[in-house]
């Protein structure tokens, strides 16, 4: 029998080739199968804690992906974009200054994405650029979840009318609290509680049956009277140049939350909320990690536990 004459003293070469051909199939699953690539983008960007935060989401989860800072020219965060779609990333993580570019240049954006005027969250996906603000449910996130504080129905004071009081005012409403938003310049607060109420009332129609809270505009703290707060989030600059915010040291509620967006150090306003009554007080470091996770599940449909991601980096902080 062929068959048979060539089974017997051929035996051993089988099993050789059977684990020759194994062993080229299993490298070639391995390297057919890639790692998903992502990034974040900014200027200045070594200090970035996102490798950090998205490498232990990675662990946690076992999804197979990479993540790493890139330093993107000031005048070409355009060409890293296009670059890093050439070299097949699945996304992007936009840090400072090429927020409100990357809202320029992204085809599809999210209503949250949309009202905040800025991205942080790249998705490539069909040869299309797909943009989303994380920021504002990394804040309700640590808020709700971490704190513990109710936002539904509550009076939240905020401070500030830049880009990062853009960034988290959209979500803090659809939270259903109310927010008063005061800024040194009160024009800008004026711009930013003017756009919230017309991008409210433009879309009604699908609001419909949800709880959205009132933006309210503070042209001053004399229109306050002594109205006290639960809640207050500092969404300025102003602890980056250790500058005081001229608040009323009356300001803060029995039981109230300080929070500053700012993290990696006690700014003056977190400084001034402890001296004055304030019962929590929080840096941003929780929001950090909550944005990420909140990226983190629009790329991978996976959403990692943050609170030992948290507690991880403030043992290092
Ligand atoms: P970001 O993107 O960080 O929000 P931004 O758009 O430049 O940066 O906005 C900075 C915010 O911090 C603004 O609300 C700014 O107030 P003005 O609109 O009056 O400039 C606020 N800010 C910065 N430094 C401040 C300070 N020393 N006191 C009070 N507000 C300050």
């Amino acid at each position: 029998m062929r068959d048979g004459s060539r089974q017997s003293p051929g035996k051993p070469v089988s099993y050789i080739g059977i684990a020759i051909l194994y062993n080229a199939r299993s490298e070639f699953l391995r390297s057919s199968k890639m790692t998903d690539k992502y990034a974040v983008i900014g200027n200045p960007i070594a200090h970035s804690k996102s490798p950090q935060i998205h490498k232990m989401f990675r662990d946690q989860t076992g999804q197979d992906i990479s993540y790493e800072a890139i330093l993107a020219p000031l005048d070409g965060f355009a060409a890293t974009i296009e670059r890093l779609r050439k070299e097949g990333y699945k996304g992007c993580n936009v840090t400072v200054p090429f927020k409100f570019e990357a809202f320029k240049l992204a085809a599809e954006l999210s209503e949250r994405a949309e009202i905040s005027k800025a991205v942080n969250t790249l998705k490539f996906e069909d040869n299309v650029i797909k943009a989303d603000n994380t920021d504002g449910a990394g804040l309700v996130h640590d808020v709700q979840r971490n704190l513990k504080y109710e936002l539904q129905g509550q009076d939240v004071l905020l401070l500030g009318a830049g880009g990062a009081a853009w960034g988290v005012s959209f979500s803090l409403l659809g939270s259903g609290a109310n927010i008063y938003i005061f800024n040194r310049t009160p024009e800008r607060a004026q711009e930013l509680s003017h756009g919230l109420q017309v991008f409210l009332k433009r879309d009604l129609y699908v609001r419909k049956g949800l709880k959205y809270g009132i933006p309210n505009f503070v042209n001053n703290f004399a229109e306050l009277g002594d109205k006290q707060f639960d809640l207050i989030i500092n969404a300025t600059s102003a602890g980056l140049t250790d500058s005081k915010l001229p608040l009323p040291p009356t300001i803060f509620a029995p039981g109230a939350l300080a929070y500053d967006m700012m993290y990696g150090r006690v700014t003056p306003f977190m400084k001034f909320a402890r001296e004055h009554g304030a019962a929590v007080v929080s840096d941003g470091l929780g929001m950090l990690v909550e944005q990420a996770a909140e990226s983190f599940f629009i790329w991978r449909g996976v959403r990692p536990e943050t609170a030992p991601v948290i507690e991880a980096l403030r043992k290092f902080q």
